[in-house]
């Protein structure tokens, strides 16, 4: 039987840690070819050259997603390399401190809202004219249980959230008839290096071990419990996947419950 991703083009960003660089695993092994970036360079080679080695074909560049120049030069890269991008999984993102928004620097917010959602918005804009010539595609933008309902300390995060949903919901919208598929998913707290950094956070302000740290985390909780990446990395691919054909436009709580 062939594989779900069957040399179909898969661009994933923020591809060196985490959620992207586990998704690039798992569709590897589901037969994709692989367009990688990330602002991490070391880290993002090294993720690349393992996944050549196991004879997959990728394109990896190091890629700042809030800069337009250097979000279309990669596209230009992987099209170029494989013809056309069929999936788009736009996943970079950062965190900030924990902070209540009275005492949040603007900086951070203007440095938030320009990975996590303007980052969004100049991938989408980059792969849609490709996904438009091919007359099919599929784009995946990582939002967060965050960008569903509000998060104590994390208000620029939470906005930025909200916008990858708002853009999510309007390019499903306008390309519905274009036979391109659009949705985002919402995790709560999974076990990656940017929930480990909160955790530190937590752990220093309060005095908490890193484990107590995260039972506090994961005390928010109704499974009382944060995931695990591979609880989020499986509804990547199901999200995105030739037979899930009819959905397009929703924002996926993948959170224990915490937006119930
Ligand atoms: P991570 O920190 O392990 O990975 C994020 C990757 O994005 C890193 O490799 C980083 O270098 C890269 N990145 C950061 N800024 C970038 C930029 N300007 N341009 C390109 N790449 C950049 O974190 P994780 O958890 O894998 O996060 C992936 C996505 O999942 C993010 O959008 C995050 O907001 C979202 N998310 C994570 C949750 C969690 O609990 N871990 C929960 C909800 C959403």
């Amino acid at each position: 039987m062939d594989k779900r991703y069957q040399d179909q083009v898969v661009m994933i960003t923020g591809a060196a840690s985490g959620f992207g660089k586990m998704a690039a695993e798992r569709f590897r092994d589901e037969g994709a070819k692989l367009a990688l970036s990330d602002v991490s360079g070391d880290a993002l080679r090294a993720v690349a050259d393992a996944l050549r080695a196991s004879g997959t074909e990728v394109v990896a560049d190091v890629v700042d997603v809030s800069q337009e120049a250097q979000v279309a030069a990669h596209v230009a890269n992987a099209v170029s390399a494989f013809g056309t991008i069929n999936v788009g999984v736009n996943n970079a993102g950062i965190g900030h401190d924990l902070a209540p928004l009275h005492l949040l620097p603007v900086e951070q917010f203007d440095q938030n809202y320009a990975v996590n959602a303007r980052g969004v918005f100049l991938c989408m804009q980059q792969q849609l004219p490709h996904m438009l010539k091919a007359g099919q595609g599929v784009i995946l933008n990582v939002s967060s249980a965050a960008g569903l309902t509000g998060a104590s300390q994390l208000s620029a995060y939470a906005a930025a959230k909200h916008a990858v949903v708002g853009l999510t919901k309007a390019a499903a919208d306008e390309y519905a008839r274009k036979n391109i598929r659009v949705n985002a998913i919402c995790p709560a707290f999974t076990v990656t290096p940017m929930v480990e950094e909160m955790a530190e956070q937590v752990s220093t302000r309060a005095g908490l071990s890193r484990e107590q740290a995260l039972g506090h985390i994961a005390s928010r909780i109704p499974m009382g419990r944060v995931a695990q990446p591979e609880e989020i990395v499986q509804a990547m691919l199901w999200a995105c996947a030739p037979e899930n054909s009819f959905m397009t436009g929703q924002a996926i709580a993948l959170d224990g419950g915490l937006t119930a």
